[in-house]
């Protein structure tokens, strides 16, 4: 009788315990790349994008002049803040004001005035952006050259929307509430 309730006990707990049998991840360790391990395969020479937007400039000089080939739709500027609130806002605040815990201490500047918004062309925030900046880090470049290549291309001109059509828009809304409280 006791033999048996042990047997039991055993036999209740084994399939919590078989999740655990060093074969339960074979499936998982096949010999392929995994997401942020090792080298990323090179794209086979003389590929194009299929979107037809350019992959390769060679630095953020050479983007200056790039036209944004995103509209600035109420869509791609919902998706830019998305992307700016996770990769931008540590270190240039929620909205852009350089009002980030950390903002002073490495000197990220507001992105909310006419230097930005006015002197800057979509280009250049696309390049600072893909190649980053003198403190600022890179969220393009192939592997092989500093970057992290965190956002694509596409999801970087979405930024860019958000930067230059979406931000001014938060900030005032994010001062007037402030202020109302
Ligand atoms: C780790 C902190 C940090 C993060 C994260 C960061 N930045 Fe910056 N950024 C800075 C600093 C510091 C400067 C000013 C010094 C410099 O140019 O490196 C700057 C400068 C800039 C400039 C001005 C470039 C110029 O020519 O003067 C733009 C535009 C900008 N950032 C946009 C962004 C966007 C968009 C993101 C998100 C994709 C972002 N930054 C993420 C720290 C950061």
């Amino acid at each position: 009788m006791r033999l048996k309730s042990v047997i039991a006990a055993a036999a209740l707990m084994m399939p919590a315990a078989a999740m655990a049998w060093p074969w339960s991840t074979d499936m998982m360790n096949q010999p392929n790349i995994k997401p942020q391990e090792g080298e990323m395969i090179p794209f086979p020479e003389r590929s194009i994008p299929v979107g037809g937007i350019p992959t390769q400039v060679a630095d953020r000089e050479a983007a200056k002049p790039m036209k944004n080939p995103i509209e600035a739709t109420p869509k791609s500027i919902a998706q830019g803040r998305t992307l700016f609130k996770i990769y931008c806002a540590a270190c240039h605040g929620l909205t852009g004001a350089g009002d980030s815990p950390v903002s002073g201490k490495i000197g990220a500047i507001a992105l909310n005035d006419s230097y930005v918004q006015e002197n800057l062309t979509e280009g250049w925030v696309w390049g600072t952006i893909t190649f980053g900046s003198y403190v600022m880090p890179a969220y393009g470049v192939p592997q092989g050259k500093r970057g992290s290549n965190d956002l694509n291309v596409e999801e970087r001109w979405h930024v860019v929307n958000y930067v230059k059509h979406g931000l001014m828009k938060d900030h005032a809304a994010a001062t007037r509430t402030a202020a109302a409280e």
